[in-house]
């Protein structure tokens, strides 16, 4: 069984991800390090994340097995990760390893942004996962306290909604549900209710 989750920053989608891995025993692909990644890499070499030519050799070279996953959930990556994941070729030269996973027995649960529209149009479930701006802008704030790091919610908000138009506003695969995918808002949710929610959408979906 594949699993398409779609949905934008801290909507609760890689949560919902990996319970429903676990859930299902499928793997896990959170396709948003892969961007990440690119785009730490383009930072560390002291480039800019929307230099094209460093962001395409990037992830042309990209290597999934030696992610450094802490590292790459930082504020500053996820917000240069917006930029690389843009450019089209970059998006291009990370489609191959994301079928391939999709496609591994015994199956999987993708979360991302194009993964019901672009990479698994295919798959057996899509779920789009969303929430209200100010709910993921607290959630998010939340995990950086936890973590030692700083983002006061204002700050996180702001740099939700700018992700949001980026993601949304680009012509390479943009954010977008997909139209038979299944909407779960966790506005109102807390992390086992939108789990059990997922799951209902799984078990009613699922082809059989
Ligand atoms: O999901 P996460 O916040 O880790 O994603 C970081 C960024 O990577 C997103 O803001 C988006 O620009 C990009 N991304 C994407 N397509 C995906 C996953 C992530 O464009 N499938």
């Amino acid at each position: 069984m594949i699993i398409a989750i779609d949905g934008p920053a801290a909507s609760g989608k890689g949560t919902v991800s990996k319970r429903l891995a676990a859930h299902y025993g499928l793997r896990h692909l959170d396709t948003g390090l892969l961007y990440r990644a690119v785009a730490k890499t383009v930072l560390d070499s002291g480039k800019k994340p929307d230099d094209t030519e460093a962001a395409i050799a990037a992830a042309t070279a990209l290597d999934p097995a030696n992610f450094d996953e802490a590292a790459l959930k930082s504020a500053v990556v996820g917000e240069a990760a917006s930029y690389v994941s843009a450019i089209p070729e970059v998006r291009a030269a990370l489609v191959a390893y994301q079928r391939d996973f999709a496609a591994t027995a015994p199956g999987a649960v993708l979360d991302g942004r194009d993964i019901g529209t672009v990479i698994c149009p295919d798959a057996d479930v899509k779920i789009f996962v969303t929430a209200a701006p100010e709910v993921r802008a607290h959630r998010r704030a939340k995990e950086y306290a936890a973590a030692g790091k700083d983002g006061d919610e204002a700050t996180v908000l702001a740099d939700i909604r700018k992700r949001d138009e980026r993601d949304s506003n680009r012509s390479a695969s943009p954010l977008k549900q997909a139209d038979d995918a299944v909407l779960l808002d966790t506005t109102n949710l807390n992390v086992e209710q939108a789990v059990a929610a997922a799951i209902a959408i799984v078990e009613r979906n699922k082809k059989r």
